[in-house]
């Protein structure tokens, strides 16, 4: 395995790399879900490029940045048992912004201002700042991400192809435990009984899902909201069926087996997010 700390070095180094070059751009804390597509960008590309940034830009909360896990040797030793032949990028935050770390501004066509983007502020700024960042560097033919966050795989398609950028951008599906809990770096600050109760989104998009045919959405959402009332600690914020393309939250009156669930809660001071399709 190869590991960079300079874009420099390795923009250098790729010219000689076979393509295509298929790239999954991380935060590390690796689990099955990376993995997963950390595995497809080897199958599908000759050269496969892993970067390992927490990208500051996209945090609104300090304490949730200073939380992130982190645990690179760990990684590392994980991308070597897919293969030797994986090029990883690991900077510092000067490497990627310079002296100066802050968001660039990007009109992510409405995209980012409904639930993540309405609940953290700035946070698809940052993370379109930081992808598009990486696309633009190291022009890599695919790039793979997790539907687990939809709605950022959703902006960085929006801004890749607004910005005419030439990698195609691939969204892979969720990975999940057994109890159905959607993978996800932050699951290590979870107790075993946090991570019973943090499978329940998923239990409330599959029950909504079951029942999107037989009544309208209005019905399905006040039905939702009822399973929440009563799981102790785990706070309900939202959940939404919307359009899967615009995001639109779908007519109340019309049933929504063509949408997209979207739910989100709160366990104790951790954010949980997860989503469905619906049909
Ligand atoms: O999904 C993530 O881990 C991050 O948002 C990403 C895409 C690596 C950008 O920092």
């Amino acid at each position: 395995m190869r590991v960079f700390r300079t874009s420099k070095s390795l923009v250098e180094h790729l010219s000689f790399e076979t393509r295509p070059i298929g790239m999954v751009p991380t935060m590390g804390a690796l689990h099955q879900g990376h993995l997963s597509l950390i595995e497809r960008a080897v199958e599908e590309n000759k050269t496969a490029l892993i970067s390992i940034f927490i990208n500051p830009t996209q945090f609104d909360d300090k304490t949730d940045l200073d939380d992130y896990p982190v645990n690179i040797n760990e990684d590392l030793r994980l991308i070597g048992e897919i293969s030797n032949d994986i090029i990883v990028y690991v900077p510092e935050a000067n490497d990627v912004y310079g002296n100066i770390v802050k968001s660039e501004y990007f009109d992510l066509g409405g995209l980012d201002l409904v639930m993540e983007g309405e609940k953290r502020e700035g946070h698809f700024q940052g993370v379109a700042t930081v992808v598009t960042h990486f696309l633009k560097t190291f022009s890599p033919d695919h790039a793979y991400f997790g539907e687990k966050d939809f709605q950022q795989l959703l902006i960085i398609s929006h801004i890749t192809r607004s910005l005419k950028l030439k990698t195609k951008v691939i969204g892979c599906p969720t990975i999940r435990e057994s109890n159905g809990l959607a993978m996800s770096s932050r699951n290590i600050l979870l107790s075993a009984d946090h991570k019973r109760l943090a499978s329940k989104l998923f239990e409330g998009l599959t029950f909504a899902k079951s029942i999107t045919k037989k009544v309208p959405y209005k019905k399905v959402k006040s039905m939702v909201i009822d399973f929440f009332e009563n799981q102790s600690e785990l706070k309900l914020d939202y959940f939404k069926i919307t359009d899967p393309e615009t995001l639109k939250e779908i007519d109340l009156e019309k049933f929504s087996h063509r949408g997209r669930g979207f739910i989100a809660a709160y366990l104790g001071k951790i954010r949980l997010i997860d989503n469905l399709d619906m049909s």
